[in-house]
């Protein structure tokens, strides 16, 4: 068992193209969003594990030694494995929660009670540990908040128990793992996120964990080679939205016009086809052109799911004001309000890029200036001087 401090982040995400038609079989182009959750790890010998969420009111503590006394058998089904909703129960008598506790913070606990007693259920003593997690990200914006939670605690549990290595060498500020450690970390960030959500896609927690850009189709998940890293804004109308609903309601279209709604499917297939060419070809220095392709991308497909029928006024609001700044924006994510994002083209001033963020937070959105293509899962430093690894310490 390791002793020293961990330091780890993991990126939120955002779908490019392809929302909505990834449903019906196509492909959709997910990115990292430089939006990270954060999560310190300090061991220690108190006999006490204690859990805090600093951005959703948290704090828990458990003795270690009641939690080894527990029949965790339970959990004992092989290597990694899938949390069925009777384990999930069993968990919800061990973290005590009070009857009235949120949905956001019961699951947030059980998520970790879940990966921390089958990380370490192969151990002999369970270990104190003080864990926080904070995060730049919104909650239920859609941004894999979740996801990114659960990366960050299956990388430091997987690292504290030296199941995977800690790869920061001495004197580094940052450092990644290796693919194979990354896979594992990966499959448990997934079970994580089926606490939470029951059955997802996993595309979420594959982005938050390799970072760069994802191609998604049919459940098939490939990282693309070399993508850039884009600036963006990434605007939240604030604008509630019920995905499930937004989704039957391109399926009840599509049932109503097939021919109409199914080739504006098959176009946006191919605007995230011709998006996964196009970033692939911008390498190290892309060409303004390449941009300006991007651009249309965005316009287009902006229009198709305005024709699906997930746009919203706010969403409207949204790529006029960007574009009275020459700027293009689209809906991300089930749409119907949610966030949507601008792309940045190299060479913007940035009083304008200024200018457009204050005219979007006049129409009462939340605007971050960020970049997309972001590194996935990472170990900091303890120490580390970067900035919001300190900005984000100090506030807690
Ligand atoms: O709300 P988000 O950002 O998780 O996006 C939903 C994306 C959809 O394509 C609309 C639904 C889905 O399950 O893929």
């Amino acid at each position: 068992m390791l002793s020293e401090v961990l330091l780890v982040s993991a990126p939120g995400k955002v779908i490019l193209h392809g929302e909505h038609a990834v449903v019906h079989g196509k492909v959709a182009l997910a990115v990292a969003l430089n939006l990270r959750t954060f999560l310190r790890l300090q061991p220690h010998s108190s006999g006490k594990v204690d859990l805090s969420l600093p951005n959703i009111g948290i704090k828990r503590s458990w003795d270690v030694a009641r939690l080894q006394l527990l029949d965790t058998s339970f959990l004992e089904q092989g290597d990694v494995t899938a949390p069925t909703p009777e384990q999930v129960e069993k968990l919800k008598e061990v973290a005590g929660l009070p009857d009235d506790c949120a949905v956001t913070k019961r699951l947030a606990v059980l998520t970790f009670l879940y990966l921390y007693l089958s990380i370490f259920r192969k151990q002999r003593t369970l270990p104190s540990l003080d864990v926080v997690v904070w995060s730049e990200l919104p909650p239920g914006a859609g941004l894999g908040s979740s996801a990114a939670y659960s990366v960050c605690l299956a990388a430091a549990l997987l690292t504290v128990c030296e199941e995977i290595p800690n790869p920061l060498k001495d004197g580094e500020h940052i450092n990644r793992w290796t693919k194979e450690d990354l896979e594992l970390i990966n499959k448990w960030a997934f079970q994580g996120e089926r606490v939470i959500h029951g059955n997802p896609s996993g595309v979420d927690n594959a982005v938050s964990t390799w970072g760069g850009a994802l191609r998604y189709q049919q459940g098939k998940i490939a990282s693309l080679k070399r993508p850039p890293a884009l600036q963006i804004l990434l605007t939240n109308t604030r604008v509630p939205r019920s995905t499930k609903a937004l989704v039957a309601g391109v399926r009840n279209r599509l049932l109503k016009f097939p021919e109409i709604v199914a080739p504006l499917l098959t176009s946006i297939d191919a605007i995230s086809l011709e998006c996964e060419r196009v970033l692939g070809e911008m390498g190290e220095a892309p060409a303004l052109e390449q941009y300006h392709v991007l651009e249309e991308l965005i316009d287009m497909n902006q229009h198709h799911l305005n024709a699906l029928g997930v746009g919203h006024a706010s969403l409207d609001q949204l790529c006029q004001v960007t574009r009275a700044h020459g700027l293009h924006s689209k809906l991300t994510g089930a749409g119907g309000g949610g966030c949507g994002i601008t792309l940045l083209k190299p060479g913007l001033e940035q009083p304008e890029v200024e200018a457009t963020k204050q005219a979007l937070t006049s129409c009462g959105f939340d605007c971050w200036e960020t970049s997309v293509g972001a590194p996935g899962v990472s170990v900091h430093s303890a120490t580390s001087l970067e900035s919001r690894v300190r900005q984000a310490l100090d506030g807690l």
